[in-house]
């Protein structure tokens, strides 16, 4: 009796423990607004719009290479098809959070920085690799990415504006949460894609156009509204 009793609270530790744990995930920090950046001013449309979100890191090769494929295909569907690209600073990359940060700041000042700076990183992305850095104070190469990248983007002008927002924690909380977004939807590399919500099986790797024609044509051409004439069921007895 006393053993199976001892057996039972054991258990009911065990059990409360578990639990404990799962009480005590911290909560992800909400952002006041969904992250990501919509590119080529085309929002996505609720029930309208195919949406494709790619996870980006800037200083990340497979990004690089995948970006113009990516770009063609999201101009050739015109207002069909929006997309969505979050940062996603890989931790092994060591200024890849520096970059996203530069990214956030910029945004901040003027929202059609953003995908003109995240191209200025694939461009020169290799000056920012690990090895290349690898002696260099942080603050130089902060100063090096400013200076190479950053103002030819954005404008002498703007550049004290630029220097204290990327000094300002909200530039830091902002980094964080695309970190933590992308950590909460799954994502273990870049680029990794989602489309429709849906992630793709391909990550890390470069997706030719066909492969993403493939993709998205039959989305685009299913109709979702239903017809007078009641072609609504056809529709759904397709996509079963
Ligand atoms: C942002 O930049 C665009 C393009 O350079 C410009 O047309 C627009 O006026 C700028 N917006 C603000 C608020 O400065
Ligand atoms: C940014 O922060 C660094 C380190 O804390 C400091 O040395 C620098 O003066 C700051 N720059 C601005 C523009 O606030
Ligand atoms: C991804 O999914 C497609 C379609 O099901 C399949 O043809 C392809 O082999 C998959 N790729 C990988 C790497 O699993």
């Amino acid at each position: 009796m006393m053993e199976a009793s001892r057996g039972v609270s054991l258990l009911l530790l065990v059990i409360i423990g578990c639990s404990l744990c799962l009480v005590c995930r911290a909560q992800i920090p909400i952002p006041a607004r969904t992250d990501g950046f919509v590119y080529g001013g085309k929002p996505p449309t609720w029930g309208e719009t195919v949406v494709i979100e790619a996870f980006n890191d800037p200083v990340c090769p497979d990004s690089r290479d995948a970006w113009p494929e990516l770009k063609k295909v999201v101009e050739h569907y015109g207002s069909k098809v929006s997309l969505i690209v979050h940062l996603f600073p890989l931790p092994y990359h060591h200024y890849a959070f520096i970059a996203s940060r530069s990214i956030h700041t910029v945004n901040k000042i003027n929202s059609s920085f953003v995908f003109p700076l995240l191209e200025k990183f694939f461009k020169c992305q290799e000056d920012y690799y690990n090895q290349p850095t690898y002696k260099k104070p942080t603050a130089v190469v902060v100063d090096e990415i400013t200076k190479n990248l950053v103002v030819p983007v954005i404008g002498k002008t703007s550049l004290p504006a630029y220097k204290a927002g990327f000094n300002d924690s909200w530039s830091d909380q902002a980094t964080r949460i695309s970190f933590k977004y992308g950590c909460a939807r799954g994502v273990t590399g870049t680029p990794y894609f989602f489309v429709n919500g849906i992630p793709l099986n391909v990550s890390g790797s470069p997706l030719e156009y066909k492969y993403w024609t493939d993709i998205i044509d039959p989305l685009v051409t299913q109709k979702l509204r239903a017809t007078p004439s009641g072609s609504f069921k056809n529709v759904l007895a397709e996509m079963a």
